[in-house]
């Protein structure tokens, strides 16, 4: 269950939420919990989490390791503070900062050279969904971003499916619809890594996960986990979202 903060918070605040949340999920054992927070707040975060089962991630990485990259915050460097995941490709990134499927693989195996785990994400825009192109550009986006990794990299990855019209929205993507969506993902993991490595990966579901729906979304048996925005800004909606 991993919480992508966007941009918000400053380091007093990730302070405040860590001394609120650390306490609701302290037994909370059956599950992995991230936090993504602004790279300002990294260490922050770290130092707050030490201690505790609770990882903290980035929401991009370079995919160099260091050199003239004004504005990048390489692998290295997220390690270096403590970080243990990294969030790859977010809709938003791939609309506002040109985030292509070719950066996608190269951030992504950036991550694993670097030793973090990539959170890739996917997912389709409202006019894709409505033309009829889902399938399309969920496979598309799998094997321009994915398919390139080595089996044993892959191994190493989270998959996020987070439909774009479902984010910031207030509307979530029903867990059929969601589910369908995944299926279509781990098909494509099955076709290209294999059965095991289908079984395996995690898929987290992304775009208004609340606390009222994400029982019914992690019913679904394709649906491993969320990766959640607004509601994980919260220390008691998220901690009740990580013990649903
Ligand atoms: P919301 O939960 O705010 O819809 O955001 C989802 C998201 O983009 C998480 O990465």
């Amino acid at each position: 269950m991993a919480g992508n903060w966007k941009m918000y918070k400053t380091p007093a605040e990730t302070q405040t939420f860590f001394e609120k949340f650390r306490p609701l999920v302290e037994k909370s054992e059956h599950c992995e919990i991230v936090i993504c927070p602004p790279f300002t707040n990294l260490a922050a975060a770290v130092d707050a989490a030490k201690g505790s089962p609770i990882q903290v991630g980035a929401q991009n990485v370079a995919w160099a390791k260091e050199g003239a990259f004004t504005g990048e915050i390489s692998g290295p460097m997220l390690k270096a503070v403590g970080a243990s995941h990294a969030i790859i490709s977010h809709s938003e990134r791939r609309q506002y900062f040109g985030e292509t499927d070719e950066t996608v693989l190269k951030r992504t195996q950036a991550a694993l050279e670097f030793g973090l785990t990539p959170i890739v994400c996917v997912g389709e825009r409202l006019e894709e969904r409505e033309s009829g192109n889902t399938e399309t550009v969920l496979v598309s986006q799998f094997q321009k971003g994915i398919a390139g990794l080595s089996e044993q990299q892959f191994a190493k990855i989270v998959i996020a499916y987070e439909p774009v019209w479902a984010i910031g929205t207030g509307k979530t993507a029903t867990p059929e619809i969601a589910a369908d969506a995944h299926k279509v993902i781990r098909a494509q993991v099955r076709e290209k890594f294999g059965k095991d490595a289908a079984d395996a990966v995690r898929i987290l579901y992304g775009g208004s996960v609340k606390p009222d729906n994400v029982k019914s979304l992690m019913a679904q048996p394709d649906i491993d986990g969320s990766l959640v925005g607004g509601a994980a800004l919260d220390p008691v909606s998220f901690a009740s979202i990580v013990n649903f």
